[in-house]
């Protein structure tokens, strides 16, 4: 890629990410969307990997769990404190039962923990349960 390609196509990515959060003046909604967003990338990298689509690579892989990880374990912290941002896709029912919100938060971090990331194969099994997780949590809490 030549230099412009470069700073044109990273230019329009940051275009695209804020026009999704368009409009979002709440902090705390901001800091969770970010938090997700990284969790979508390190999903995809790691889902990449296991498809074969990207070449395996050992350190990607570990970097990617450990955003998972930390991710799934600063949800609780994240989510705290309600929003009525009309951006924002939580659904007030995360607030409603808080607990069941951050189980979904434990088994994300603990789907995320176990994944096996030293080869593609070990993740292709693991990826499944992670992406259980993340769907377990999505289905009930975002619109
Ligand atoms: C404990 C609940 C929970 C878990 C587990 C969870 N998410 Fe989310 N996620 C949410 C909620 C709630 C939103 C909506 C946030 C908003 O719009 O304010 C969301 C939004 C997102 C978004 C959209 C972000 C944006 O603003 O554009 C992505 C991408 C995402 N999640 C990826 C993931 C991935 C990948 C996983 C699993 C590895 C995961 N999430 C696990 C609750 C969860």
């Amino acid at each position: 890629m030549t230099r412009l390609a470069i700073i044109t196509a990273f230019t329009f990515s940051l275009v695209g990410a804020a026009l999704a959060h368009q409009g979002v003046k709440d902090a705390k909604v901001k800091a969770w969307m970010h938090a997700m967003m990284q969790a979508g990338q390190a999903s995809k990298t790691l889902g990449n990997m296991a498809k074969g689509t990207a070449a395996f690579d050992a350190d990607q892989a570990a970097d990617a769990q450990a955003i998972l990880i930390e991710v799934s374990a600063a949800i609780p912290t994240l989510f705290e404190v309600k929003s009525d941002d009309p951006v924002s896709e939580a659904l007030p029912a995360i607030w409603e039962d808080y607990a069941d919100f951050t189980g979904k938060a434990e088994a994300m971090k603990a789907a995320s923990e176990t994944l096996d990331v030293s080869s593609a194969e070990t993740l292709t099994a693991g990826m499944r349960s992670l992406g259980r997780s993340c769907g377990g949590c999505h289905q009930s809490y975002r619109k």
